[in-house]
């Protein structure tokens, strides 16, 4: 996706955009959001590139959601920061670009936070500011700059200060990037993540002008997170959970400075997924923890590209393996769901023989629960792409390490969302996740099969997803 020699671009040339950038529609296909690749429950901006979610930030009632972003071109490049909001993480409207490039470089990835103690004294009257904290990237060297608004989000005025945070010459290196900032109560301080070279580094700030350097971890890359959930919905025994941008994460303790792990890394999610990030500022009385991931998704003859994928609810449970870090669909998406029928103790052939008429459908979740009984190996396939493949003698799901809680019983549960570009699959309550293309062109047509030998279905629901393009 990378690798194209940037073209640094300025504000006044998005008055110049290409015009099929421009029109809403686009000759020989139906009206925006309607297009034939256009994916029907995730969220894609009209025109043009997006990657990685920025700036994941609640306030008065909108869930923003800004992104990295190429107005010109299907293509990754001069990134500008792409804007959109919600008011139940579903249903969005995208706004008009928020950052746009300047003397400091193009707009990379970052977190926004609402300083509503006016720390950095960007509040005016009784508006706390909301500040979006960046990377700024040039040929030269990765910066970590500000910019405030105080009219959610929709103009931005960068901090005459900026840089930030210039840490080129401490680790000789470009990649100092993507800065996830939050307030930590305890301490009573701002703390900021960074990839800084080979791992994340941790800082503090009062002010979030000046900022102290306290630690660094390696091992991660990109787009870090750090936030703390309790272990079992229990609230007086919590960890932190320290990942980057791969879906690899660490689960230990944080005093504010230092992240300690206390776990070996594991993969909660795979597949397309990329660069995810988590909301700021989440109602307490909500209290769940809400990721958007983006998906390495192309969408073939459309002039937009990439995806991000559906916002998910992280929780830690104790498994039989430890601590691990699930992540499962938020229930708002449950409003757009229409039951179509549900089933139990099916053989697969008859499984199969009722999934036939939704081999077509656009938007589709699939709800099912397989026993495995003695098979070594079974799944559920659509056009001869496997959705799920387990593989009992290897103990993996899709390739990667899946062993199901219940080994008595040998059930595995799937929770399989499907739009028109992309899959998207949750195993056992979201025990582990991935993302995948949709390839409705793969050369075995073939509708949903199950197989494997001996397998019982011994749940299935269907259900079909409307548009979140329909108001
Ligand atoms: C991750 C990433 C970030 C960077 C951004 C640039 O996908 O490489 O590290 O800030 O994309 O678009």
């Amino acid at each position: 996706f990378k690798g194209k020699q940037l073209k640094i671009s300025y504000p006044g040339e998005v008055a110049g955009l290409d015009k099929i950038y421009q029109a809403d529609e686009i000759a020989g296909q139906d009206s925006l959001y309607k297009e034939t690749n256009r994916p029907q429950i995730h969220y894609t901006q009209r025109r043009g590139w997006n990657n990685d979610p920025n700036g994941l930030i609640y306030y008065e009632g909108e869930y923003h959601l800004f992104y990295q972003h190429n107005p010109y071109e299907r293509d990754w490049g001069n990134m500008h920061w792409g804007h959109a909001v919600s008011k139940d993480l579903v249903h969005w409207e995208e706004l008009p670009l928020a950052l746009f490039p300047d003397e400091h470089g193009t707009m990379f990835s970052g977190s926004a936070v609402i300083d509503y103690n006016n720390t950095a004294g960007f509040n005016k009257g009784g508006t706390p500011a909301m500040v979006a904290i960046y990377t700024a990237d040039s040929p030269e060297k990765q910066v970590q700059c500000i910019a405030y608004s105080l009219d959610k989000g929709r103009t931005w005025t960068k901090y005459e200060g900026n840089p930030i945070i210039d840490s080129k010459a401490k680790w000789n290196s470009h990649d100092t990037r993507d800065p996830k900032v939050f307030w930590h109560e305890p301490s009573g301080k701002w703390v900021l993540v960074l990839n800084e070279r080979d791992g994340h580094s941790i800082y503090n700030s009062d002010d979030l002008k000046n900022w102290t350097y306290e630690s660094h971890i390696t091992g991660f890359w990109e787009c870090p997170e750090l936030f703390e959930l309790p272990v079992d919905g229990d609230v007086n025994n919590t960890k932190w959970v320290m990942y980057g941008a791969s879906g690899t994460y660490m689960t230990g303790t944080f005093d504010g400075k230092t992240f300690v792990p206390e776990s070996g890394k594991h993969y909660y999610s795979t597949g397309t997924i990329y660069a995810a990030q988590t909301y700021n500022n989440i109602p307490a009385s909500d209290g769940r923890r809400i990721q958007i991931g983006w998906g390495r998704i192309s969408h073939p003859g459309m002039p937009f590209n990439g995806t991000m994928l559906l916002p998910t609810v992280l929780s830690l449970r104790t498994t039989k393996e430890g601590i691990r870090l699930f992540s499962e669909p938020i229930k708002e998406l449950e409003t757009l769901q229409t039951l179509k029928g549900q089933w139990k103790d099916l053989t697969a052939g008859k499984a199969n023989e009722l999934m036939q008429p939704y081999n077509q459908a656009d938007c589709l979740r699939i709800r099912a629960t397989l026993k495995l009984s003695h098979a070594t190996s079974a799944g559920l396939s659509l056009y001869g792409q496997n959705l799920l493949d387990y593989d009992m003698n290897f103990n993996r799901v899709n390739g990667v390490f899946y062993s199901p809680e219940d080994m008595t019983s040998m059930e595995i549960s799937v929770d399989m969302i499907l739009d028109r570009t992309s899959v998207e699959v949750f195993v056992d309550g979201g025990a582990y996740s991935y993302s995948m293309e949709r390839r409705p062109d793969h050369a075995n047509k073939t509708g949903f099969n199950f197989w494997g030998n001996n397998i019982e279905v011994t749940n299935l629901e269907v259900y079909s997803l409307s548009s979140i393009w329909n108001k």
